[in-house]
């Protein structure tokens, strides 16, 4: 575990969104006696969410699975745990002009429902395809949204909003994202005895990376496993190219795992501390969705379901023997949505 790192390139918003990250090349990263304090911090605002041991098998004679159950986490995702870890950083002159962020879902909902919490003003761009069932959970939280015509001109206009002095709050890439997912990581290990390995979703890689580093920093021999759609290789086709891309393309059910581009900050740890990345498929993803609501009783979102996915296909032979614990990150989906995505291909 180490509070610093040397960086050989950067790439996109990392750098934008806050310099004091990375100067002369040199990244910063918490310790974990600093996320350990940090959980203290923010203990009174996020809930420390039930993990518990599934009563049925991933796969046919496979050790009995652990879940972290983060999609009972307030807003409904992991994204609250960093959000509040960046609110709970700012001061209170900082907090006063307000905050923004641009988000097709689950952060979005998070900055709302925290800052509404917290009584923080903030501003979210969202793509005006933005599914109706998380508007309206968007608009319940009473932040301001404005809309940009699709989500490659999101960006745009959060930079527009930015210029009013709104601080943004990144999405998956920097130190809060460390110190936010990195309480969940504690959770984990805490309630899982003999924790062997962790498995969770990919999308811009906040929360693997989050999660990668606080577990190795507990436990180096635990194995930290991520997932991606093969529509939305983000993360793997940076680990092949060996820093952080875009991608041409995004084709996949699972929306929050749509990142179109990977940032240094949680590329670099990912590739300092992740054992390896599974590709599902859309399909395999449908049937993970059908198998938690008739064994978990659980309505998954897709990009949540993908890491049960994983542990039944790719990854399927490492971790049938281990002690494992599958990262449950979300739920928000509407049911109308949801139906169609059971129905097509049953
Ligand atoms: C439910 C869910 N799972 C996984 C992810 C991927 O998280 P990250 O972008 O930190 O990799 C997201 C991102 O929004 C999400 O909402």
């Amino acid at each position: 575990m180490r509070g610093i790192y040397l960086s050989t390139h950067k790439f996109g918003r990392d750098d934008k969104y806050d310099e004091s990250i990375f100067c002369l090349g040199i990244y910063m990263r918490p310790t974990l006696e600093e996320i350990k304090r940090h959980r203290d911090q923010i203990r009174g605002y996020c809930l420390n969410t039930p993990t518990f041991r599934s009563a049925y098998p991933l796969n046919a004679g496979d050790k009995l699975p652990w879940f972290k159950g983060e999609l009972f986490q307030y807003s409904g995702s992991f994204k609250y745990r960093s959000v509040i870890s960046f609110l709970s950083s700012l001061s209170n002159v900082e907090k006063a002009t307000g905050v923004c962020a641009a988000s097709g879902g689950n952060h979005a909902i998070a900055v709302g429902l925290a800052c509404q919490t917290m009584d923080i003003p903030a501003t979210v761009v969202v793509p005006k395809t933005i599914n109706a069932g998380r508007l309206e959970l968007l608009k319940s939280t009473g932040v301001s949204i404005i809309f940009a015509d699709d989500i490659a001109s999101v960006f745009s206009k959060l930079d527009e909003v930015k210029q009013q002095g709104l601080l943004e709050i990144p999405a998956f890439s920097g130190p809060h994202i460390l110190r936010g997912i990195g309480t969940l990581a504690l959770e984990i290990y805490e309630s899982v005895p003999d924790l062997e390995a962790v498995v969770a979703s990919v999308g811009g890689g906040g929360l693997l990376s989050g999660l990668a580093y606080t577990l190795k920093a507990i436990g180096p021999n635990i194995a930290v496993y991520g997932v991606e759609p093969e529509g939305a290789p983000t993360i793997s086709n940076s680990l092949k190219n060996g820093k952080p891309q875009k991608l041409e393309k995004i084709d996949t059910i699972a929306d929050s795992l749509s990142a179109p581009y990977a940032l240094d900050y949680s590329f670099q740890v990912i590739s300092d501390y992740v054992d390896e990345i599974g590709i599902v498929s859309d399909e395999q993803i449908r049937s993970s969705m059908r198998w938690a609501l008739s064994h978990l009783n659980l309505k998954l979102e897709p990009a949540c379901a993908a890491a049960i996915a994983a542990c039944q296909h790719p990854l399927r032979e490492k971790l049938g023997e281990k002690n494992l614990c599958v990262v449950l990150c979300g739920t928000n989906i509407d049911l109308q949505s949801y139906q169609k995505l059971l129905e097509n291909g049953l």
